[in-house]
């Protein structure tokens, strides 16, 4: 991570926890090419040292040094403004749809990293700044957050995700609401409705209960975490039976795992567990 040479990203290791933050301030922190390429960077290398496939354990030795990401804008007033919409305005239908693809891969790559990704929206999170938080485990927010989809604005509709996701964390009906009229809405209407989970009082700490919630995960066995976060996205899509199934399934494969056995040995000895992370 550290040779990584990036443009319009802020990198930050402490405690196991990396934090991204986008930096554009001069834009309010908007998405251009650059910034969505480099947070490819970012994931696919996560990616090539925790896991693909959403499972560490699958995977030839998982390297659980970083336990958990934070995903966040820089500055004061901006989690992300959208897509940088001057850079849009020129596009072609062929870049843009390379420009979706490569913005939702991404969206797939941070859903199914097998450690908790958190969006700490500390400003404007707006198209795809709001698609980009949706896409992360869960959404903290500090009091000066702001929501929405205003793509109909500029006579486009969302492409990052926010017709699929914004419906699964707030219903059909808020979800085409706010996608329909482009409305604006604030942290606490975001809690209301399901897409902010907290609302904290500033940016700092905002950015400390990110922290807790993720060092609360890290303290766990790694691969029941990845496990875990694998099965609920599974079956987000699915019928009940379906889920179920794939549940019933994934809670087997733990037993008979290292960290299992450590898990279930350490609550009998009334010990902590230390978890191989196997
Ligand atoms: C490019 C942006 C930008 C954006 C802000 N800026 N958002 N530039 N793309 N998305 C720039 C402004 O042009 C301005 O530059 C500077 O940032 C400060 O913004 P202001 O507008 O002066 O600030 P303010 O009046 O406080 O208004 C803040 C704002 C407004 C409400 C966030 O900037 C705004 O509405 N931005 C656009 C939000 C938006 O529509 N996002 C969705 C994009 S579509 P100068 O040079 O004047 O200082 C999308 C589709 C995703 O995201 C699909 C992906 C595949």
């Amino acid at each position: 991570l550290a040779d990584l040479e990036l443009d319009s990203l802020r990198l930050e290791v402490a405690e196991g926890l990396l934090t991204v933050s986008v930096h554009r301030p001069e834009v309010l922190n908007a998405l251009s090419p650059l910034v969505i390429a480099e947070l490819r960077e970012v994931f696919s290398l996560l990616r090539g040292r925790i896991g693909r496939s959403g499972d560490g354990a699958a995977d030839d030795a998982p390297d659980w040094s970083i336990r958990g990401v934070i995903l966040t804008g820089s500055g004061e007033r901006s989690f992300v403004a959208g897509a940088d919409i001057s850079v849009m305005r020129d596009q072609s239908r062929d870049e843009a749809a390379a420009y979706a693809a490569d913005a939702q891969e991404l969206t797939a790559w941070i859903e199914t990293l097998p450690v908790p990704v958190v969006a700490a929206v500390n400003g404007f999170a707006l198209g795809g700044g709001c698609e980009l938080a949706m896409a992360c485990d869960y959404i903290l927010a500090s009091e000066s957050a702001s929501f929405g989809q205003p793509e109909v604005a500029l006579g486009l509709i969302p492409g990052f995700g926010g017709c699929v996701r914004l419906q699964q964390y707030v219903g059909i009906a808020a979800a085409r609401e706010l996608i329909l009229t482009g409305r604006r809405i604030d942290a606490q209407e975001a809690r209301e409705l399901g897409l902010a989970l907290r609302v904290l009082p500033d940016a700092a700490a905002l950015l400390d209960a990110a922290r807790e919630s993720l060092r609360a995960s890290a303290a766990q066995s790694p691969t029941a975490v990845a496990a875990a976060k694998r099965t609920v996205r599974a079956a987000q899509a699915l019928p009940t039976d379906r889920g179920l199934e794939i549940e019933r399934q994934a809670f087997a494969d733990r037993f008979g795992t290292p960290d299992m056995l450590e898990g279930t040995a350490a609550f009998v000895e009334k010990r902590r567990p230390s978890f191989p992370g196997a």
